[in-house]
């Protein structure tokens, strides 16, 4: 007990929310388009590493504003998300594009970040930096942006403890002369065709969505 509250009480992840301003706007239109584009995500909703307010919600103090039914996945390998460069699109559009993976709560008409696109956001950032770190310029914010998201899953993980149990099959290893081992049987799970209970996921996703038409529109205009 005492080490899952340690892992716990770890600094929480914190959303940046900022408001738009009509002085910023006109200063942007004279910029190049690339001051633009930082501009208008500078106006929007992000996801941020630095640590900030320590706000705890009470889970159900403030829940998903409808109810997610259950689902089933069967785990499978796709070729549709590759680690390299050519993922970029398919790995971004995970996130639902209107929304950025926020809310804007009906009830107490605030924005929230939906955890579940926070994490598929930092194993994105994760990705990146597998497939291009050594091109990356090593700078502060993507080594700070990179072990803040390690840390993020990490915790994800924890919390959801899925204990669905995977089949573990025999494999036969030959032998390996620069590991000095012989011809070997090895159990193996590979994780493949298992069947998890979960929450139906494009429910989630058709939320946001929808629920972006709700936005104030000095966020929704930064888009
Ligand atoms: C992206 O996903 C689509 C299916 O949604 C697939 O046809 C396409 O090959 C994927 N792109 C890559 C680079 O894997
Ligand atoms: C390789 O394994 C054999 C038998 O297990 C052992 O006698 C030998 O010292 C090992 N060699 C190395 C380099 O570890």
């Amino acid at each position: 007990m005492s080490s899952l509250q340690a892992s716990m009480s770890t600094s929480m992840p914190q959303i940046l929310l900022s408001k738009g301003s009509l002085a910023l706007l006109l200063t942007s239109i004279s910029f190049s388009l690339l001051v633009n584009i930082y501009v208008g995500l500078e106006l929007g909703l992000r996801w941020a590493s630095a640590s900030g307010p320590q706000d705890v919600l009470t889970p159900d103090e403030i829940p998903f504003p409808v109810m997610v039914p259950e689902a089933v996945l069967k785990t499978a390998p796709s070729l549709n998300y590759p680690v390299s460069s050519d993922g970029d699109r398919n790995w971004t559009t995970l996130v639902p594009p209107l929304s950025s993976g926020f809310i804007y709560h009906p009830r107490t008409q605030q924005f929230y970040s939906v955890s579940l696109y926070h994490q598929l956001h930092c194993l994105n950032a994760l990705r990146k930096y597998i497939s291009r770190g050594p091109e990356l310029r090593l700078d502060d914010e993507v080594v700070t942006h990179t072990g803040h998201c390690l840390d993020y899953l990490r915790e994800a993980l924890l919390c959801h403890s899925d204990t669905t149990l995977e089949p573990v099959h025999d494999i036969i290893v030959p032998p390996d002369d620069r590991k000095n081992t012989s011809q070997h049987t090895d159990k193996v799970a590979q994780g493949w065709n298992v069947l998890h209970r979960c929450k139906d996921w494009a429910v989630v996703r058709r939320y946001l969505e929808d629920n972006w038409r709700s936005w104030p529109p000095e966020h929704r205009d930064s888009k």
